[in-house]
């Protein structure tokens, strides 16, 4: 098959299209031949060497869609054909509330989705959502999955709460507006653009804020007094205005650190709003089906911002590395 080899990290060029073996199937692994896959933020950082657990060579992507090739002698719940798409929770374990030592994510250190096959266990494959398209499908899997347990099991969402979205521009947070206005909270976004505000808007958003101006958290406040839960993968030093956002008894569900570290967290604040500060990763294989539950519920569709050939995968990454798109970036496989 035809793949996209990662060999060393100067970013996404470094990325090769060769011909690789699809490996032996074990009894409980299927062989999936792609149709889409689709990039998340970690597929650009790894490109760079900047990801925990660095392993080369690697065959990127952990988010994919495509038809069922061929299944190994134990599996007994999918067929040839069928139609499915990729947990990238790998190992995650039996608990619910944090993931085994052996938990890795799809497309790295095992093979990803940049490639025309993938030999996976079974025990990561589900079935399509019928009402989405390949491309929609493949948007899905790691953002969602985040999103969905950041809010839900970690952010205990309510009903009437009000939900601080910061850098909608992420894929992550915009599934969180999603699920979040599905829910039926009342979620407020921040954006360093207004058109990525206007859009988030007209998704159910109640409002939003450009985090550029040196005010836009006092502006919040005045109109929109204090929030009960935030869903950050920001970080960084303006991590410290979500906790002045915070009410009492509020949460802060922390997924992702795309500025860096918090510089300096003013402890007090935490501890007389009687808040909490919780970190999330991915999902379990139950939060997976739960989350494909809810959208197939809700008829949640992915935006999608733009799709990609195959062969373009690099300059699909680059598309990813500007950072002005609004939904995610696909690529058509095949
Ligand atoms: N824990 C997990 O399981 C998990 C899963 C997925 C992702 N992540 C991590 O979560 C982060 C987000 O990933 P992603 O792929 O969804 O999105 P991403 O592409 O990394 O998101 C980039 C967005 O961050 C926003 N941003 C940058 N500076 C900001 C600031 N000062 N204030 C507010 N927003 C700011 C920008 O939004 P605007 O364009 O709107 O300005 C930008 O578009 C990454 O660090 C990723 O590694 C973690």
């Amino acid at each position: 098959m035809k793949a996209y080899i990662l060999r060393d990290t100067k970013g996404p060029e470094s990325l090769k299209m060769e011909n690789v073996e699809i490996g032996t199937l074990d009894r409980n692994e299927v062989v999936v031949k792609l149709k889409a896959a689709s990039l998340n933020r970690r597929d650009y950082f790894i490109t760079h060497g900047m990801y925990p657990g660095m392993k080369l060579d690697a065959i990127l992507g952990s988010d994919g869609a495509g038809v069922i090739e061929a299944v190994g002698e134990a599996v007994k719940s999918f067929s040839v054909g069928d139609e499915v798409i990729m947990n990238p929770s790998l190992n995650w374990g039996d608990r619910d509330d944090i993931n085994s030592e052996e938990f890795t994510v799809l497309g790295m250190p095992s093979n990803g989705t940049f490639a025309e096959y993938l030999k996976l266990p079974v025990e990561n494959v589900y079935k399509k959502p019928a009402y989405l398209s390949w491309e929609e499908a493949a948007a899905i899997p790691l953002a969602a999955l985040t999103a969905y347990r950041s809010l839900i099991t970690r952010g205990q969402l309510q009903k009437d709460d009000v939900v601080l979205i910061p850098g909608i521009g992420s894929g992550v947070a915009l599934y969180a507006l999603q699920i979040a206005v599905a829910f039926g909270a009342k979620v407020i976004v921040t954006s360093s653009s207004e058109e990525k505000i206007a859009k988030a808007i007209e998704l159910g958003a109640i409002a939003g804020f450009n985090y550029r101006e040196n005010d836009w958290y006092k502006k919040l406040r005045k109109e929109f007094g204090l929030v009960n839960l935030t869903i950050d993968g920001v970080g960084g030093e303006s991590f410290n205005r979500l906790i002045d956002l915070t009410g009492q008894g509020g949460r802060i569900v922390s997924y992702g650190a795309t500025n860096g570290p918090v510089p300096q967290t003013v402890l007090p604040k935490v501890f007389f709003k009687n808040m909490d500060i919780r970190g999330t990763t991915m999902g379990s294989p139950r939060e997976f089906e739960q989350m494909l539950a809810f959208f197939e519920q809700h008829k949640i569709k992915p935006i999608l911002d733009q799709s990609f050939e195959f062969v373009d995968v690099i300059s699909a990454l680059q598309k990813m590395g500007e950072g002005n798109n609004f939904g995610k970036i696909t690529i058509k496989i095949g």
